[in-house]
């Protein structure tokens, strides 16, 4: 028998749900709490989404012969169709976003689309895997929040909630598969955190691109009240990362693992959401 490579508990399943969201009406709008800000971020956040996860599948899917565990193995296959379905619909969000409401598709993609190019050629495979490990864990922190007591979505458009969501839930149902393929072939803590503190630079840069662009297309990039509201979105009370920076930090633990943090009552919950 193979030594076990897969540590995503045995009664989280890895399920790809095909599904296909309407989301025109909202996206005319500022549909996340009706807050110009919240809607530029999370829009900017989409816009990285269909480049980001075909990195993450390519840098996973370059190890797929190097492991030997069926398990692991199988939520590969898993993670590939949950990432693959992701991404086409945060196209089609990310198109009808720019058609409607003029943003520029290219600008907005353009500096992302050159640094993976770049990474692609320049990155060995084993810390180009580290860096999706890294940014996988930042989604999970995230997904805890959107699926969590707090709501980040409560007062979000219905439709995008949905869609937000359902991509949470199964952020979350795979947090662990690129880390796991990462420990089982052999990659190292000091790179997985390296990895971590540029992921984290350059997410936070290519949301802020996104924002300044979208602010800028709307005639509101210097107004003091957007920011003021974009600040208290972040950081306030409800802001949307509090209490993450915990979390966060695990990540650059000796002996972390995704799966410490055990957030599958959250997967349960929306899942019993689904069948009222
Ligand atoms: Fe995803
Ligand atoms: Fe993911």
């Amino acid at each position: 028998m193979s030594e076990a490579q897969s540590f995503t508990p045995v009664d989280v399943a890895i399920q790809p749900r095909n599904r296909q969201h309407d989301l025109a009406e909202a996206l005319k709008g500022d549909w996340m709490r009706k807050d110009v800000f919240a809607t530029a971020w999370f829009n900017a956040m989409s816009i990285t989404f269909p480049l980001g996860e075909q990195f993450f599948i390519n840098s996973v899917r370059h190890y797929r012969d190097r492991i030997s565990d069926p398990k692991l193995q199988e939520e590969m296959r898993q993670f590939f169709s949950q990432e693959a379905v992701h991404l086409r619909e945060h196209r089609r969000y990310n198109e009808m976003l720019c058609a409607l409401r003029g943003y520029d598709l290219e600008k907005l993609e353009g500096p992302l689309r050159r640094r993976m190019g770049w990474v692609k050629k320049n990155v060995p495979a084993r810390e180009q895997l580290a860096g999706t490990a890294a940014v996988e864990h930042l989604t999970a922190v995230l997904a805890e929040k959107a699926l969590g007591d707090s709501g980040i979505f409560a007062d979000a458009d219905p439709a995008m909630r949905d869609l937000w969501q359902w991509h949470s839930v199964e952020e979350m149902e795979h947090k662990a598969v690129a880390f796991d393929v990462y420990r089982a072939i052999g990659g190292t803590e000091k790179m997985r955190r390296a990895a971590m503190r540029r992921s984290t630079l350059f997410l936070t840069w290519d949301i802020l691109h996104g924002v300044r662009h979208i602010l800028k297309c709307d005639g509101v990039l210097w107004s003091p009240k957007v920011w003021f509201s974009g600040v208290r979105f972040l950081f306030g009370k409800q802001g949307i990362l509090k209490g993450t920076w915990a979390p966060y930090k695990d990540f650059f633990r000796e002996d972390f693992h995704p799966w410490q943090e055990d957030t599958s009552h959250l997967i349960t919950q929306w899942e019993l959401q689904q069948s009222h």
